[in-house]
């Protein structure tokens, strides 16, 4: 059962800026009095690290089902050992990646959807699923040295399309991610205190 807080998660391609606005975002609700709390996928869990070494920073990718199936059972621990319990002591929760990065990135490697939805399926829905739109030419350029085994520009550019389709059918709320990291925390702040006031209102 979900608790009486609120869950937000932030997506995008590597590098476009997550983990800069999702901080971000958290320190400024916090100057507002909002009682926010960071938190990221891959989680800090055993599954969580065990992915980052395994799926992300190992010599070749591994299978996308195998992939699929890891991030599943890191995020369901997840769920339940973090956001639950965070959300039913009325937190706002922002999560930097969710389960659209999974819908994301082994959707754009071939898998059908419905599976990976299906296999997701103790994954609370968020409250508010914002995408961070960098263009993959530009994310690829902010190369890290420990960069992991999705960071291609044809990869990129699969994933990306798939977050579109999640645009499209109005599940996740684009921001332009292409311009400073102030205009950029300024916009996703707009989405998300206009949604906070809207629900406050709700009867
Ligand atoms: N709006 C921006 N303009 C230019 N550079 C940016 C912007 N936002 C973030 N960066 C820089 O891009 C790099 C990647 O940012 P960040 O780590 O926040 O991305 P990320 O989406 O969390 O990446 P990953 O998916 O690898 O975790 C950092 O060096 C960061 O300072
Ligand atoms: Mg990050």
């Amino acid at each position: 059962m979900k608790g009486k807080g609120v869950f937000i998660c932030v997506e995008g391609l590597d590098g476009c800026g997550k983990t800069t606005q999702t901080k971000l975002l958290v320190r400024r609700l916090r100057e507002k009095g909002y009682d926010a709390v960071y938190t990221a996928e891959p989680s800090r869990g055993k599954i969580g690290k065990f992915i980052k070494k395994y799926c992300l920073h190992g010599k070749k990718r591994v299978s996308s089902v195998v992939e699929a199936l890891l991030f599943a059972a890191d995020r369901y621990e997840h769920v339940e050992n973090e956001i639950i319990p965070a959300l039913n002591e009325e937190k706002l929760v922002v999560s930097d990646r969710y389960v659209y990065s999974s819908l994301a990135y082994q959707g754009a490697a071939g898998l059908d959807l419905k599976w990976i939805e299906k296999i997701n399926e103790h994954a609370i829905r968020p409250d508010l699923a914002i995408f961070v739109d960098v263009e993959p030419e530009i994310v690829i350029h902010r190369l890290k040295p420990n960069k992991s085994v999705m960071e291609n520009l044809e990869t990129q550019r699969k994933v990306r399309e798939v977050y579109m389709k999640f645009v499209e059918k109005g599940e996740l709320v684009k921001i332009d991610g292409n311009k400073s990291k102030k205009e950029v925390a300024d916009g996703i702040l707009k989405v998300v205190l206009r949604f906070l006031e809207k629900r406050v209102k709700k009867p």
